[in-house]
This record gives C-alpha cells, structure tokens and sequence, in this order.
C-alpha cells in the first residue's frame, strides 16, 4: 500500500461520479419527483417536466462519453485489454451498453414526441412511456453498481 495518489485514482473518481450523477438523477426522478409532482395541475407539470427533462438530459449526454472513455481507459490503459479483467467488468460493460441505448431511445423516441405535443393528455402518454424506460434503467443501473463493487474486492 502506497500514500501515492494514482491517476488511474483519479481515472475511477471520473467513472464512478459519471454513475453517480446518472444513476443518481434517475432514482430522484422515479422515486421522489414523480409521485410529488401530482400536486401540480396538469398544464404546468408538463412545462415543469419539459424543463427538467431538458436539463437532466444535458448532463447524461455527458456523462455517458465520460463513463465509456474512463472505463476503456482503465480496461486497456490499467488491465491491459479484455484478458486482463474479471467477469464483473464484462458484465458492467454489458449492461453500460444497454443503459447507452435505453438513455438512447428515450431522447429518440418518446422525447421528441412529447415536446411536440400541444394537449398536455397527449404529452402525458409521452411521459408515461419515458417513466417507463427510465425506470428501467434505473434498475439497470443500480444492478451494474452492485455488479462493479463485487469485481472490487
Ligand atoms: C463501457 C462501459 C464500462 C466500462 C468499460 C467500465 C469499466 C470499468 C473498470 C475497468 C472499472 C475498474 C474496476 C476495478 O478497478 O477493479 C470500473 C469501475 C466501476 N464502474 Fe464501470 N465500466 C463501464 C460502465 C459502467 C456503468 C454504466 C456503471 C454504473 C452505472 C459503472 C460503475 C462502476 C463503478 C461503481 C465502479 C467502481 C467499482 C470499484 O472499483 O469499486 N461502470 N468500470
């Protein structure tokens, strides 16, 4: 053990806040934002919602590419390739990239729809498919958490 402070230290700081963030934000607005916004009427939840979709978004299209290039940094910058790493981070790779394209077809496909529609029902089915796959990758997520901490220790 060393006092030594690594910049591969800092490499997993980067990663690991990019789960913190990402995962973070997904677990605030599935279980604390969503069942309290039903004190709101129906017109300003929907402005309410598009503002906070727009500005959570911003941040995960960053986070992603933080997370991806600090892991395949540490694989083939710290492991020396695939041979060199446990199953544990086949697997979070794995499921990073299904997270990837879930995150994906959320801003591709229900995003879109409901910032173009006009009647907040119509924008309201919307939400209601973008819940669904945020919650799935909410729990997609907290599983690559536990999958990392075991390939830890
Ligand atoms: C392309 C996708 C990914 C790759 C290549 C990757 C790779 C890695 C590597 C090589 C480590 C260091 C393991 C070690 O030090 O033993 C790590 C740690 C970690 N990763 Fe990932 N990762 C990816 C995606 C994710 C995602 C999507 C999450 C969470 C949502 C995540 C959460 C973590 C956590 C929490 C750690 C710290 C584990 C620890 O060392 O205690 N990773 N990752």
């Amino acid at each position: 053990m060393t006092n030594a402070v690594s910049w591969w230290g800092a490499v997993l700081a980067l990663h690991i806040l990019g789960a913190v963030i990402w995962v973070g934000g997904m677990f605030f607005a599935i279980l604390v934002l969503r069942p309290s916004l039903g004190t709101v009427d129906p017109a300003p939840r929907i402005a309410l919602l598009g503002q906070i979709f727009r500005k959570f978004f911003r941040y995960v299209w960053h986070v992603i590419p933080i997370m991806i290039v600090t892991g395949y940094a540490m694989v083939f910058g710290r492991f020396g390739g695939f041979r060199g790493v446990g199953w544990t981070v086949h697997a979070m790779q794995g499921l990073g990239w299904i997270m990837t394209f879930v995150f994906l077809a959320v801003v591709f496909g229900p995003y879109p729809k409901f910032r173009a529609a006009i009647q907040p029902a119509k924008a309201g089915q919307h939400v209601e498919t973008m819940r669904r796959l945020i919650a799935a990758n909410l729990v997609l997520g907290l599983v690559t958490i536990v999958v990392a901490a075991l390939g830890s220790i």
